[in-house]
């Protein structure tokens, strides 16, 4: 057992939390994370509309009796969904965990903190992480640059970021983008973080509700496969390599290029037509770098026991001995 300020917090017994990801954060997933004894979160805009999440949060709470979450990802928008909607939906769905990414979330957060419900606000900068704690959050994630989505644009990566959010931010947090395993457990609670927050992987996971050819082809990726889209429309988005993003950074790389270039191939309806089909090079899909750690297709509940173990072992037995081992100073 690994016991931090995050476990706490949420009630969890393992710190490890599986973020909102959009097609994927479905009530299989959620519950099957919540019955290891990590935290899983539902991601509400999955969901077409708000009856349909509160559908969803019934299902999962149908398949298990441990908390979990949902992710509100707030977008900027010409046309936002129904945001106050989704918002009633997680209230009245009795949900008590909220994840919220994105801008500005301080009318989400102050509704949600109304009705006792605690908040992880996910960002990727310290000052955002600095400027959510000052908004009341109970939590923060922060995403380095390895991370699949959207990883900002200031590109500095999880083992710079972790320490440098975890020596000014009071409240917990987790670390997120590039964690897959149990070293990397160890590491984020090395570098100040109090536990970790993962995508990518719980993707390649049996319980994941995607297509089975999504999953091998993100066994089979290396650390390379992934592009980095929307680069110059400063939305910056991290993507896993395959024949449309690689056409979209074409685009891009000419030099002027408008939303409306690229649009057709970044399409929402285009990604989730793909995945429906089991396309892999039909659209554009979310993946980090930490394809490159990924070797197997485990369930949920083998993958978390695996982290834990792993992180006990490299904490107790690898750095523990380097210490035990430490030759002893000759006496002056
Ligand atoms: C397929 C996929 C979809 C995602 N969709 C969302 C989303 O809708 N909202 C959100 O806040 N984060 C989203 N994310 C980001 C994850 O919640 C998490 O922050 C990220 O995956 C961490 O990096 P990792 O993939 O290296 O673990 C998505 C990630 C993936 C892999």
């Amino acid at each position: 057992m690994i016991t931090t300020r995050i476990t706490e917090l949420f009630g969890i017994d393992h710190p490890i939390a599986q973020g909102g990801m959009q097609w994927v954060g479905k009530a299989e997933l959620v519950a099957a994370v919540a019955n290891a004894g990590a935290l899983g979160f539902i991601t509400a805009l999955t969901q077409p509309t708000p009856e349909d999440l509160a559908r969803e949060i019934r299902r999962t709470r149908d398949m298990t009796d441990q908390p979990f979450g949902v992710n509100l990802t707030i977008l900027p928008s010409i046309k936002p969904p129904p945001y106050a909607e989704y918002r009633q939906a997680i209230i009245e769905g009795g949900v008590k965990i909220v994840e919220t990414a994105g801008y500005k979330p301080q009318e989400h957060v102050d509704h949600f903190k109304q009705h006792g419900i605690k908040v992880i606000h996910k960002c990727t900068a310290v000052r955002h992480a600095l400027s959510a704690e000052r908004m009341g959050v109970d939590a923060i994630s922060i995403d380095g640059f390895e991370c699949a989505g959207h990883p900002g644009e200031d590109d500095i990566p999880g083992l710079i970021l972790i320490p440098a959010a975890a020596d000014r931010v009071k409240i917990p947090m987790l670390a997120s983008g590039g964690f897959g395993d149990g070293r990397g457990l160890a590491a984020a609670l090395a570098l100040g973080a109090d536990g970790i927050n993962m995508g990518t992987r719980f993707c390649v996971t049996k319980e994941a509700p995607i297509p089975d050819a999504f999953k091998q082809r993100m066994v089979e990726n290396d650390e390379r496969a992934t592009d980095l889209i929307f680069r110059t429309l400063h939305n910056t988005a991290r993507v896993m390599k395959n024949a449309v993003s690689q056409q979209v950074v074409e685009i891009e790389r000419r030099g002027g290029a408008k939303f409306e270039d690229v649009q057709a191939l970044v399409a929402g309806a285009r990604g989730r037509d793909a995945l429906a089909d089991g396309d892999t090079d039909g659209g554009i899909w979310s993946a980090g770098m930490i394809q490159g750690l990924i070797h197997d297709i485990p369930t949920v509940k083998d993958l978390i026991d695996r982290i834990i173990a792993e992180a006990e072992a490299v904490i107790e037995s690898r750095l523990g001995r380097m210490l035990a081992a430490a030759p002893k100073k000759a006496p002056a």
